[in-house]
């Protein structure tokens, strides 16, 4: 008699480099004949891909694998695993073993092309394994992936990081920067287009860093300009970008190529000199509103985001007051804001003048407060425009309507018809909230 068939189900907290492993975890899993399960419930197999950016993303993967235990009582074959950034961690790893009996496979970043293999092991032998590395062997092979979208693809383009901002976590989990080859990247982009795929994302922790470990003379604007020569590919991103290294070439490549989508993500963390140098972040806030400058005289129509940290060591209430300004100045279209979290291992997780938590929490409201008026403000201009809009599905709070992003990637809601899903739409704006426009297709 055939087996029945066996299905996998995978949670995934974080970035989009984490939600990119998990695609390419489904396509291994699917590999080695394992279905996509519905519901959890379901499932023969759970695996979990955590984040150990900020505390409170730790603190969810706990409760999350406290939760899956009721499910391996009532069925002692399910194998539950549990990889990713917070993984690479020994604490971590040490309390998910002893404290969490019901977990059967701990892996890290660095291989999870050998999950298939461990996962194989553990069937025959019903064994628990722990196997995370220390550093990358080179890169990760290029790995089958399911993808979530059929429009929409990431691609990645360099792995780690060489930056070591001191508050962060990400070079100690995903190791040294390591670019993948250029062949390799326009290969697999043409042919995600050729499948119709219309929107392709570039992810690198550090986008800007690609190629500076090649020998041949090749950078990231040549990245952009070369897949720019696809001709139906729609729609290019990139994230992460790091705004010491975005060059003015880099936003002469944006301006002349097609498909860029008219989109800065760029994280300036505080607007306080004397805090960006603690944080080591290698520029300046005069450097960082010159390059906001350049790009609003260059690419006038783009939007222009950022990521902001409350609370950092030693932040006095000048120099929140600095970020608050310069948040006023720029006008960022949105903004993600963050409150200062320690990581174990990290310089600043050492430093003196850490901030009492209700202090960091004063500012993170004043300073959401501002930059929702803001984006509102900003979303007002957009009334009676008409943006190009990728429709993506469904909208999440309300079936009767669909969700979409316009190339300045601001979230879009127009009613719901059929045939729309994977198209490109002209839109226009007749509603809008600080993180939404609402329209009807023209
Ligand atoms: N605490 C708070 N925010 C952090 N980020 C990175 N590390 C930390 C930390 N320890 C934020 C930064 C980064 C974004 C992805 O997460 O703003 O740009
Ligand atoms: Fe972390 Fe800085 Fe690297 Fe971004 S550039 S991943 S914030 S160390």
């Amino acid at each position: 008699m055939k087996d029945k068939m066996k299905k996998y189900f995978i949670i995934t907290y974080g970035c989009q480099m984490n939600e990119h492993d998990s695609e390419k975890l489904a396509g291994m899993l699917e590999a080695i004949d394992y279905h996509k399960a519905e519901e959890v419930e379901e499932a023969d197999i759970i695996l979990i891909n955590t984040c150990t950016i900020r505390e409170n993303a730790e603190l969810r993967v706990f409760g999350k694998v406290g939760e899956l235990k009721r499910l391996k009582e009532n069925n002692p074959d399910l194998i539950i695993g549990v990889g990713g950034c917070m993984m690479q961690s020994e604490k971590a790893v040490r309390h998910l073993y002893e404290k969490h009996p019901q977990v059967d496979l701990i892996f890290g970043t660095h291989n999870i092309h050998h999950v298939p293999d461990l996962i194989k092991r553990i069937e025959k032998e019903r064994s628990r394994i722990v196997e995370v590395w220390d550093e990358e062997e080179g890169l990760i092979p290029d790995l089958p992936s399911v993808r979530e979208s059929d429009f929409k693809a990431w691609v990645s383009i360099i792995q780690g990081c060489n930056n070591f901002c001191t508050y962060c976590v990400v070079p100690y989990v995903r190791g040294r920067e390591r670019s993948r080859p250029f062949k390799d990247i326009i290969n697999e982009v043409e042919k995600l287009v050729a499948e119709g795929v219309k929107e392709i994302t570039l992810l690198g922790q550090n986008v800007n860093s690609y190629g500076k470990d090649f020998k041949e003379n090749i950078d990231f604007a040549d990245l952009l300009q070369e897949l720019d020569k696809i001709p139906a590919l729609y729609r290019l991103r990139y994230m992460t970008s790091h705004p010491r290294d975005f060059s003015f070439k880099l936003i002469q490549v944006i301006k002349d190529t097609k498909a860029v989508c008219e989109h800065f993500h760029l994280p300036i963390q505080s607007g306080s000199n004397r805090i960006l140098k603690k944080m080591n972040r290698g520029y300046s806030r005069e450097k960082y509103l010159e390059l906001v400058n350049k790009i609003r005289q260059e690419v006038p129509e783009a939007a222009i985001t950022t990521d902001i940290i409350v609370g950092f060591p030693g932040e006095t209430e000048e120099d929140f007051q600095e970020t608050i300004d310069l948040v006023k100045e720029v006008r960022f279209d949105s903004a993600f804001t963050f409150i200062y979290s320690p990581r174990t291992g990290t310089p600043a997780s050492k430093m003196e003048e850490q901030i009492p938590e209700d202090i960091k929490k004063e500012r993170l409201s004043r300073l959401m407060a501002l930059q929702n008026q803001i984006s509102l403000e900003k979303n007002q201009a957009e009334l009676g425009k008409v943006v190009e809009v990728l429709i993506e599905g469904e909208s999440k709070n309300n079936p009767e309507t669909l969700m979409g992003r316009d190339r300045r990637n601001k979230l879009v809601i127009i009613p719901k018809k059929d045939g729309l899903i994977g198209e490109i739409v002209n839109v226009r704006i007749n509603k809008v909230q600080s993180f939404t426009l609402y329209g009807e297709v023209v």
